[in-house]
């Protein structure tokens, strides 16, 4: 896989990077972009090419600024008295957001707003008003960082964050899993790699993240 230096040097770029967790743990490559460098061109490509969820990723540091809380604590519901995943202790999910400034939310004009205007809010978290800004229920998710990033939980939440804090970016990354439209399934690591030859982007596995920021 490419280089780690590689990967941070796009993201500086504004360049969107692949990034596979690992294959005992979701077995996913992820789209990851800086969230301040996405525009409707790029939430095609992550709806068209990727066809996961669009996730705006936020440090537990601006997630507490913001007062966003993990979506299992807030549900008052029997369904979220056990997170029960195969993979995790926990997932990372947090709200769901619309910027205030958009129509329906889902369009990729409406999402690209949502996630370069909460980019401009994690860069400067202080006396900002969230809720002033954004409404829930939305069409983007917010996934909440482990305090430590990678030395407390390696998803792809804490990946994308520690590539973005090494890229001096501010903390709020965009993922979106890679499935494959044959099967349906979690696009492979070798197609993965593909499509990043195919146009021109890094690849890096999360084990090689971890071992250079972890
Ligand atoms: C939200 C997810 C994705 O897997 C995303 O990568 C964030 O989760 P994690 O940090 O657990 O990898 O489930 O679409
Ligand atoms: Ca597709
Ligand atoms: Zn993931
Ligand atoms: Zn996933």
């Amino acid at each position: 896989s490419a280089s780690i230096d590689q990967a941070i040097a796009a993201l500086r770029e504004g360049e969107p990077v692949l990034v596979h967790d690992a294959a005992d743990r979701e077995g996913e490559t992820d789209l990851i972009y800086p969230a301040g460098a996405v525009d409707p061109g790029a939430v095609a490509r992550m709806r068209n090419d990727a066809g996961g969820l669009i996730c705006v990723a936020l440090s537990d540091g601006v997630a507490e600024a913001f007062d966003l809380p993990f979506s299992q604590d807030l549900i008052d519901h029997p369904t979220a008295a056990d997170h029960e995943l195969g993979y995790d202790e926990r997932s990372s999910f947090s709200l769901t957001v619309n910027h205030r400034d958009t129509y329906t939310g889902i369009t990729d004009e409406d999402r690209a707003l949502t996630i370069t205007e909460l980019a401009a809010a994690a860069g400067a978290p202080e006396e900002f008003d969230f809720a002033g800004n954004f409404r829930s229920p939305g069409h983007v998710h917010l996934l909440r960082a482990a305090p430590n990033l990678l030395a407390d939980r390696e998803g792809h939440t804490e990946l994308g964050l520690a590539l973005a804090a090494a890229a001096d970016l501010p903390p709020a990354v965009v993922v979106c899993e890679m499935l494959d439209d044959g099967t349906g399934r979690a696009l492979s690591p070798a197609d993965a790699r593909e499509y990043a030859a195919e146009h021109d982007l890094v690849y890096v596995e999360g084990r090689d993240v971890v071992e250079q920021l972890g």
